[in-house]
């Protein structure tokens, strides 16, 4: 469903049990994040009222999104800070097409690959965490539901650019360069490290 071709290693788990403060706030400016590049589409695709009205609901659900975990942050007593960005989101835009409208198919299912990673981790940051945090693996389990959502919303708005077909044949090459960002891995520690 979520159209990944790998799963996180331990290796990140490993970032999550040495870092987690600062995978929190990384998580908080990729809500924030998310909402911009959902804006961001709206912008350059004014004319498309169908990406438009799914655009306004991501924007107000990772706005409503990036709210919760500043509160989480705050709970926790951790402060809420600027961080370097991590290679993954800067290595995925680079594949983008400057040519429309491939190009409008690359953000959209970009986003909707970066959704579904999300999703991925946030599932097993929630197990990882059960036994000793209930609360913030609850938190994570919460999130799954929506961006799974999200994920779903952007393959299929791809698909109002071209064909399904190509969608779904740029969708495999995209997902096999995103496995092999997220193999990468990055010393920073990182929602998407
Ligand atoms: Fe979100
Ligand atoms: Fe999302």
């Amino acid at each position: 469903m979520l159209h990944l071709k790998s799963e996180s290693t331990s290796q990140w788990l490993n970032q999550v049990d040495q870092h987690l403060d600062e995978i929190l706030i990384d998580h908080a400016h990729c809500e924030r994040k998310a909402a911009t590049t959902a804006m961001n589409l709206m912008n350059s695709y004014t004319e498309h009222r169908n990406l438009c009205r799914e655009m306004t609901r991501i924007v107000e659900e990772e706005l409503e999104h990036f709210e919760m975990v500043l509160c989480l942050l705050d709970e926790r007593g951790i402060k809420f800070r600027r961080l370097a960005a991590g290679p993954y989101g800067r290595k995925l835009n680079a594949l983008v097409s400057s040519q429309e409208p491939e190009r409008a198919v690359d953000r959209l299912l970009i986003a909707s690959l970066i959704e579904a990673r999300s999703c991925e981790r946030f599932s097993l940051l929630s197990e990882h965490v059960r036994d000793r945090d209930a609360g913030l693996a609850d938190f994570y389990a919460s999130l799954f539901e929506s961006e799974a959502r999200h994920h779903t919303t952007y393959v299929r708005l791809a698909e109002h650019f071209t064909s399904r077909e190509a969608t779904r044949v740029r969708l495999a090459q995209l997902s096999s360069e995103e496995s092999e960002i997220i193999a990468q891995g990055s010393k920073l520690p990182r929602m998407h490290s």
